[in-house]
């Protein structure tokens, strides 16, 4: 139970603060993408105490019974709650005590690790340890161990272990002692809970004087120094309405968990946990807050996903909190594939099969809206449809119309993008012609029918959102044109290559979606005829017809407040206004660097970062990634910092309701795609590096195509070292000079400058 020693593994935090109780329980937050528990504390004095250790699981949505019927992830029941009376009277968590209690995030361990010494209002104390684990080596298993030590003897202890599912709005199907199966209400979704408690008293296993069908109980007369061991583990299963009963899946991993031991549950969960970090860690020399920041990131990246379910993909909060209702969003595609492609590719292929399994939701909402092909949920989650609510209330309290779901239809576009990058970088073939090809050819159809041809030669996409969600039912805004101009012409390029590489494939596709040659064709005339809003001669794209004509407020002069722009401005200013909500053009640079030629990547994003108020915690990873490729390290370094500052600070409020996934992987992103300058082409990988001047080193590592890198680029001597740990020979642009790497030899380049250029 004893931390990792290196801070740079650790986020520790000191004393008790009811009022940050929320925050810490987000961000301590533990998951293996199957299970999430939220980092409350181990001693709960009631029902719903501050912050109860509230259980979400991957999957679980229902509906509240309400109009419209919006789905939300279900909150499991509390499987850690735990009561401690001396002389009858609760442990109290004081206030005042500032270093008798410690919460400590062990991310190289994946624990959450808990100390205190707690008494309760006569001064009967205890030492208390606890630590507890989502485990990933067996995703249904949860474990939690406590330790007590006793400061005074002759005192009467009731130490009670219960699973809460108090209000919790599942339907009990079953309940037995140590064995209950509930069920959502709308969806018919099933989740067992096994689970088994036991405690030792100096070291002699203790059977409970009270055993409920959720409720463990003892009660002793403690001696002094007398130490306890509460170790509980839980199994949780998940199965859908026609599946067969969870019940004995969790009652076999629950057999098969006991069978281990703890300390073995622990260990096997520990080595994944190592594992993972070998394959994703990135170490920074130099800058130890920026090394802390990417371990938290990579932490909750790593605990997000779940390679072994093509049914679920993961929400704006992970399984971290309740904003956002559990929905999944472009966030997914565009912030946190990028990283899984190039270091968990069997992640990446789960998450983008989960878009293949909801492709008929997204045909349907194409065909609802009078449109052909597939267009994707804003707002997605179990079955594809779309789940973004009408009204929501907005930063002043007020209810606002929410316009995304009908028209923020770039969604479409990201998951194309996300399906051919994790197609290029893996070389992932199988995925190609049985998911992958049909999410681009359907996308692309509904860009097709999507756009109108007009008077003027150039197809429209009309009444639409961009990331930039500040102005609504704009036409032809940038980055969705653009990106759709993309979406076809991948698609079109992924038919010629099935029909030329699998023929079989082409013709059992093209046959399915009723694809023939001339509706290609059709694509490629619209793909020449998008209108983009790029001007050749300011080197400018328009993020939207008109936008440039709007009010142009100087957003630096606001730079001191602590509210979103548009609540300064007004909805209705802001909407009058070239005040942008987040990256827009930026994130299309971002994303198409070669779409910007010569000087407008520079000229574009001085533009529009200036005119920027960061009103999602997405944008800045966007800005870091482009600064960061054109050379100024410093401003990038800003982004980034503000990046880690949005989860690990308590400054920002909306962490209550879960940690910021999508921006997490902007973190990961602009440490690799920015500062190493990390990009590809058909045949190679591409370095770039510009490092910050703290930065003396940066190493990651990455997969590209089965071959696993590690690359450390060092400042004081402008070294780019990458080595090849499996894998066939291959090629590598450094700097724009190419090199061929193999495993034999590590590859040394020595380089002019770390100043990159877009490439
Ligand atoms: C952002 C979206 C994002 C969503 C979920 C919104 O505030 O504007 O871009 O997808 O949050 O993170």
């Amino acid at each position: 139970m004893r931390p990792t020693a290196d801070s740079s593994w650790i986020v520790l935090e000191e004393g008790y603060d009811s009022l940050l109780e929320c925050s810490r329980a987000a961000r301590f937050a533990i998951s293996n993408g199957f299970l999430g528990v939220r980092g409350a504390r181990a001693i709960h004095r009631g029902g719903r105490w501050v912050a109860n250790s509230r259980t979400l699981v991957a999957g679980l949505f229902d509906t509240a019974g309400e109009e419209p019927a919006i789905p939300r992830l279900a909150v499991a029941p509390d499987w850690m709650k735990v009561r401690i009376l001396l002389q009858g009277e609760p442990l109290i968590h004081h206030i005042e005590d500032a270093t008798g209690q410690e919460r400590i995030l062990d991310m190289q361990r994946g624990a959450v690790i808990g100390r205190a010494r707690l008494s309760n209002a006569s001064a009967s104390g205890v030492k208390l340890r606890s630590f507890h684990i989502a485990s990933l080596s067996q995703r249904a298993i949860g474990m939690q161990i406590i330790l007590l030590e006793m400061e005074q003897g002759a005192i009467e202890v009731t130490l009670e272990a219960s699973i809460d599912a108090v209000d919790i709005g599942l339907l009990s199907d079953r309940a037995e002692h140590g064995l209950s199966v509930w069920r959502t209400e709308s969806s018919g979704t099933r989740l067992a809970v096994a689970t088994a408690v036991s405690l030792q008293i100096d070291r002699r296993l203790v059977p409970s004087t009270v055993c409920g069908l959720s409720q463990w109980s003892w009660k002793w007369t403690s001696s002094p120094g007398q130490v306890i061991c509460l170790a509980r583990t839980v199994a949780m299963t998940r199965a859908g309405k026609d599946d067969i009963d969870p019940a004995r899946g969790a009652q076999e991993a629950l057999e098969s968990a006991q069978m281990m031991g703890w300390p073995a549950v622990v260990a096997a969960h520990e080595r994944a946990w190592d594992n993972r970090w070998a394959c994703s860690d990135v170490e920074v020399e130099g800058d130890p807050v920026a090394q802390q920041a990417l371990r938290f990131a990579l932490y909750h990246l790593n605990g997000a996903a779940n390679p072994a379910d093509e049914h679920v993909s993961i929400a704006a909060r992970a399984l971290t909190g309740d904003d956002y209702h559990g929905h999944v969003f472009w966030d997914t595609e565009i912030y946190l594939l990028p990283f899984y492609t190039l270091t968990w590719p069997q992640a990446a292929r789960a998450l983008l099969m989960y878009r293949f399994h909801t492709l008929s939701g997204a045909r349907a909402r194409a065909a609802a809206m009078g449109w052909q092909g597939a267009l994707y949920a804003w707002e997605s989650a179990d079955t594809g449809a779309e789940t973004c609510p009408s009204q929501v209330v907005g930063p002043d309290r007020k209810l606002v119309d929410v316009n995304c779901g009908k028209q923020e239809q770039h969604i479409s576009a990201d998951i194309a993008y996300a399906v051919w990058q994790y197609w290029r970088i893996t070389g992932d073939d199988a995925f190609l012609r049985e998911a992958g090809a049909e999410i681009l050819l359907e996308t692309a159809r509904f860009w097709a029918s999507r756009t109108t041809m007009e008077s003027d030669g150039h197809c429209h996409i009309r009444g639409v959102i961009g990331p930039d969600e500040y102005h609504e039912s704009i036409d032809d805004n940038a980055f969705t044109n653009v990106m759709a101009r993309w979406n076809i012409r991948r698609a079109i390029e992924t038919a010629a290559l099935l029909r030329d590489r699998w023929p079989e494939s082409w013709r059992r596709l093209s046959g399915q979606l009723k694809l023939d040659e001339a509706e290609l064709q059709r694509w490629g005339e619209v793909a020449k005829a998008i209108a983009t809003g790029f001007d050749s001669s300011t080197g400018l794209f328009e993020q939207f017809a008109g936008f440039f004509t709007l009010e142009d407020i100087d957003v630096a002069a606001y730079s001191g407040r602590s509210v979103p722009i548009d609540v300064v401005l007004g909805r209705e200013r802001t909407q009058r206004s070239q005040v942008v909500k987040q990256a827009d053009v930026v994130a299309l640079l971002a994303l198409l660097p070669a779409e910007f030629p010569g000087d407008a990547a520079a000229k574009n994003f001085e533009y529009y970062a200036s005119r920027c108020g960061h009103g999602s915690s997405l944008s800045r990873a966007m800005h870091g990634i482009v600064a960061a490729r054109l050379g100024d390290a410093e401003t990038a370094l800003d982004f980034f910092r503000k990046t880690s500052a949005i989860d690990l600070d308590d400054r920002h409020a909306a962490i209550e309701g879960g940690v910021h996934i999508a921006s997490l992987g902007g973190i990961w992103m602009m440490a690799v795609l920015g500062f190493a300058g990390l990009s590809f082409g058909n045949d190679y990988l591409a370095l770039a590096p510009t490092l910050p001047a703290a930065w003396k080193s940066l190493s990651f590592t990455v997969q590209w195509r089965s071959r696993y890198l590690k690359i450390r680029i060092s400042e004081p001597t402008a070294i780019v070292h990458i080595a090849m740990e499996a894998g066939d020979p291959m090629k590598v642009l450094v700097n724009g000079e190419m090199f061929t790497l193999s495993r034999v030899e590590p590859l040394q380049v020595k380089i002019k400058t770390l100043a990159g250029a877009v490439s």
